[in-house]
């Protein structure tokens, strides 16, 4: 598989970098402390085209592949994981699962927005009692004729209130199993939808994620997506490319701490030498570089599987599993090499630590992957 990037790949790779130093790491610590949403930040972002990479141009998109959204997400993830969240979540589970699976009439009226940055999207799968176990939805959408009646509640939503497009699952014919869910547009300021209290989270703290409470929210049924019930099938397909971008976070956040640690292991001296002159951290270093290297393959396959029209389940769940262990473990290593810097706010790895959690839960747990990957292996 070749991995060369092409100029234009090179190109979107490096105004990612920039932006993510110029506008994006000057005040992360501040926005991380104060669980502060980066809204001018995403505004930029939406101006420099980042929130609808992959859309067609003629509904407002960039029109780049995979491979070059990949490598926006490693950039900013880098240097702000909950600036790339809002990345990842309007690329792959919004714009993405409208432009695949809805009406040209639903494309024209909320993808354009969506894709522009105009407006910001939330997928709404998880729910108290339904997490990974994303087939025993509790929240109902009662078929009415001409609408739908929404009840229930929605968990760790990301985007929660910043989003003014909800792309939310629910069942419809709970008889009908998986086979009786459907994936309906809500829009904020419907009548009866609410906005719960927002999470005090570990990592992403910049992120804004919420617990949503739907109470007969009116839906029309023109904001279906797909037939009915389609909509455990959409989240599924949805979330295939999610985990693609999520390990391009995972990877971009371990090679994150990894330039920081190898910057301050050439700095800082310790009995009478720079601490990367000692083998203890040498070896750490020549790990971490190994499997930030060995993820990033695994992300780029994925993304290459996904744009040559391949099969990518496989693939983006190998690379969320592998790159979010590697996000885990290089940030720990990260820390330590720091010492007691590593400890305090200040040399951000710390912040990147608590931030690589996260990748092995959202979009699908690291015990989920291994579901997927195992079954995949087996059936074939
Ligand atoms: N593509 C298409 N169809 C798929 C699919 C895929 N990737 N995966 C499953 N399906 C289909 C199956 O073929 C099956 O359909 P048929 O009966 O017609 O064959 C149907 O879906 C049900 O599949 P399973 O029998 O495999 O269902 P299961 O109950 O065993 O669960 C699972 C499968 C993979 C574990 C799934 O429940 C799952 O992915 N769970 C995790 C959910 C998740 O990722 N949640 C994250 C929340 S979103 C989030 O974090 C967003 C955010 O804000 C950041």
């Amino acid at each position: 598989m070749d991995f060369t990037l092409t100029e234009e790949q090179l190109l979107i790779q490096q105004a990612a970098r920039d932006f993510a130093q110029t506008e994006l790491l000057p005040e992360v610590i501040e926005r991380d402390d104060a669980q502060r949403f980066p809204t001018e930040e995403v505004k930029k972002m939406g101006e420099l085209g980042f929130l609808g990479m992959m859309v067609n141009p003629k509904y407002g998109g960039s029109g780049f592949d995979t491979l070059s959204y990949v490598l926006v997400m490693e950039e900013l993830s880098k240097i702000d994981a909950s600036a790339s969240v809002v990345v990842s979540v309007n690329n792959s589970l919004v714009c993405w699962g409208l432009e695949t699976f809805a009406s040209e009439e639903q494309k024209t009226k909320y993808l354009t927005k969506l894709a522009t940055g105009e407006n910001i999207g939330a997928f709404c799968l998880s729910e108290p009692e339904a997490g990974s176990d994303a087939t025993s939805q509790k929240t109902t959408a009662i078929d009415k004729g001409d609408h739908y009646i929404l009840n229930g509640t929605k968990n760790w939503i990301t985007n929660g209130s910043t989003a003014n497009t909800y792309l939310v699952i629910a069942q419809t014919d709970r008889e009908k199993g998986h086979k009786g869910i459907n994936a309906l547009i809500v829009e904020k300021g419907m009548e009866g939808f609410e906005i719960g209290p927002k999470e005090n989270k570990l990592g992403i703290r910049g992120s804004d994620t919420h617990s949503l409470i739907f109470n007969d929210v009116k839906v029309p049924k023109e904001n279906r997506i797909g037939e009915d019930g389609f909509g455990f099938k959409f989240a599924m397909k949805t979330l295939s490319g999610g985990r693609i971008g999520i390990a391009a976070q995972a990877l971009g956040i371990a090679a994150g701490a990894y330039e920081l640690a190898l910057k301050y292991s050439k700095e800082r001296k310790a009995f009478g030498t720079e601490i990367a002159n000692h083998q203890a951290i040498a070896f750490k270093l020549a790990d971490m570089h190994t499997q930030i290297e060995a993820a990033r393959m695994l992300v780029y396959k994925a993304a290459l599987d996904k744009d040559n029209g391949n099969d990518y389940d496989l693939s983006g769940a190998m690379a969320k599993l592998y790159a979010s262990q590697v996000a885990m473990e290089t940030t720990v290593e990260a820390v330590q090499i720091h010492g007691g810097n590593g400890f305090v706010k200040d040399y951000h790895v710390e912040r990147l630590m608590r931030d690589a959690k996260i990748t092995q839960i959202y979009e699908g747990t690291s015990e989920i992957q291994k579901i997927v990957i195992s079954r995949s292996i087996i059936k074939n």
